[in-house]
């Protein structure tokens, strides 16, 4: 399984933070935004990740990743050249990609929680695609997903005006290698993108689509606007200083799942300046 973190868009609406640097970079609490979704493909198990931005953005994702072996990963970059849509990533990727799966993950979407929807979808994704269902009170904002009364997942619009049902798709996605020929083959839309929800009508279409509900407890959180920045950043910092648990810390996620060995993780320890984190990385030696 491969991973792609899809961290492009102007982030017009967070401006005039984004006038200097991608929204991805931006803080949610005590880590840039893109460690979020990067900590959901590690806790899938994924190591080879590449991250697809705009030709600006990439060195500053390069300066705060490499090439990822410090954190046991192999990371890869690739530019978006116009923010052509989210399923040009696979056209992107396709390379990357070869002749493996893909989970697809958006720079901006944070998860948090028990992960157990996505473990379970990864264990049993063969074929086809699999994507999440997630309620949400401003379905207009998203990709939307109308399911018949013995839970079938019958159609799914794009931030349709009538949402026909509130579950929203976040944007976390699983697919095997058809995804790549399915994205060459989709027109853009309106709004001149090719859009990741005509890839999974395509997939529904087919029958080869697996909608998931996300239930309770897992907070699947939006970083679009100053309002959400602030509620993420607010989130964070309760869960973190309550328990004094980081969360989406990579150096600890790569350490925890075996990516690296201690001998690694002293000398990932090294090159991170004296700091609150680097405290928090030094006490997990001590456990
Ligand atoms: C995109 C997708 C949409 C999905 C959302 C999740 O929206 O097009 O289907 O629900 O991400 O964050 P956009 O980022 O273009 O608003």
């Amino acid at each position: 399984m491969k991973g792609i973190i899809l961290a492009g868009g102007a982030g017009t609406r967070l401006y005039p933070i984004t006038k200097i640097y991608s929204k991805q970079l931006t803080a949610i609490y005590d880590k840039p935004l893109i460690y979020y979704p990067l900590s959901t493909l590690m806790l899938g198990g994924i190591k080879d990740v590449l991250i697809i931005s705009n030709d600006e953005t990439i060195p500053l994702y390069q300066k705060l990743f490499n090439d990822g072996s410090q954190i046991g990963m192999n990371i890869s970059y690739a530019v978006q050249a116009a923010p052509n849509g989210i399923a040009e990533s696979f056209i992107i990727g396709e390379e990357f990609i070869g002749d493996d799966s893909v989970t697809l993950v958006l720079g901006d979407n944070i998860f948090y929680g028990k992960y157990d929807f996505f473990y379970r979808a990864l264990q049993s994704h063969k074929k086809g695609g699999v994507i999440f269902a997630y309620q949400v009170t401003d379905p207009e904002r998203y990709g939307i997903v109308q399911f018949d009364k013995e839970g079938k997942a019958i159609s799914i619009e794009e931030k349709p005006k009538e949402p026909k049902s509130n579950f929203a798709v976040p944007g976390l996605y699983i697919y095997d290698n058809e995804v790549i020929e399915i994205s060459k083959n989709l027109n853009p839309s309106g709004r001149g993108e090719l859009e990741i929800t005509d890839v999974n009508k395509t997939y529904l279409q087919r029958g080869d689509l697996m909608v998931e509900k996300i239930g309770r407890g897992v907070a699947w959180l939006d970083t679009g606007t100053p309002e959400a920045l602030l509620q993420a950043s607010n989130f964070f910092g309760v869960i973190e200083d309550r328990q004094g648990l980081k969360v989406a810390c990579v150096e600890e996620i790569a350490y925890q799942k075996k990516f690296i060995d201690r001998t690694q993780f002293e000398s990932l320890l090294d090159t991170i300046p004296k700091s609150q984190y680097k405290d928090y990385l030094i006490n997990l030696l001590k456990e």
